[in-house]
């Protein structure tokens, strides 16, 4: 089972993830907890790269390639290998970020966007993808008070966001069958809830796979 997070900066990815790899701990299933950028050694300096404050001036069509490199190294080392182990792969991000945020926002590349997209997923596509929606102003509220040393990308203006929030809605209008949307604006643990409910299915011991 391959379940990625996905949304804007400021989400609650980061929290619904720990809470949701503690469910999986109880109900006894061995689970690979890993992210986007960085989920590897070769990742997380490509990460580096990516959001330090001294790289504004990198070029769309490098960021694309470094996100990719990173996906590549991320998806042959340790997403492939934990499914064909049995595992489940929990993800915060995947190919889905680089369709909204290296293409949408930029309405450019959409072609090699796709082609890269599938050269280094190596087939590895998520079967369920969680889109934590909340506005762009409340995101950017909450990153801000969390951490007051922001990113590169949490450098953007409001309107940047605003953007990605409707690019990922309408990439879950497409790819309804994939796609849950969940309110992030919800308490944490009514989103957590809700997570549960999406996934209790898939769940071996689960109430609803009962005759
Ligand atoms: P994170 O803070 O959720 O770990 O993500 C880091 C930033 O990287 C976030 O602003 C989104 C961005 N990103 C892309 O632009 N393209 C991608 O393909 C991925 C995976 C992340």
């Amino acid at each position: 089972m391959f379940i990625t997070f996905e949304g804007i900066d400021g989400c609650g990815k980061s929290t619904q993830i720990s809470w949701f790899e503690a469910t999986l701990r109880e109900n006894g299933i061995p689970s690979v907890v890993t992210r986007e950028p960085g989920g590897t050694k070769i990742g997380q300096a490509i990460r580096d790269i990516l959001l330090s404050l001294d790289n504004t001036c990198m070029v769309p069509l490098a960021e694309l390639f470094l996100y990719a490199a990173d996906r590549a190294q991320h998806v042959s080392e340790v997403i492939k290998p934990a499914l064909e182990a049995g595992k489940w792969v929990i993800c915060d991000r995947y190919f889905d970020a680089t369709t909204v945020y290296q293409g949408v926002v930029l309405g450019r590349h959409e072609k090699l966007i796709e082609q890269l997209n599938r050269e280094t997923t190596l087939g590895c596509k998520p079967d369920v993808t969680l889109l934590l929606d909340c506005p762009a102003e409340v995101g950017l509220e909450r990153r801000t008070k969390r951490d007051k040393r922001r990113d590169r990308f949490e450098r953007k203006t409001l309107d940047f966001h605003i953007k990605i929030r409707y690019g990922y809605l309408a990439l879950a209008n497409k790819y309804k069958d994939r796609f849950r949307i969940i309110d992030s604006t919800l308490p944490e643990d009514q989103v957590a809830r809700k997570i549960r409910e999406v996934i209790s299915p898939y769940l071996p011991e689960s109430d609803l796979n009962q005759p």
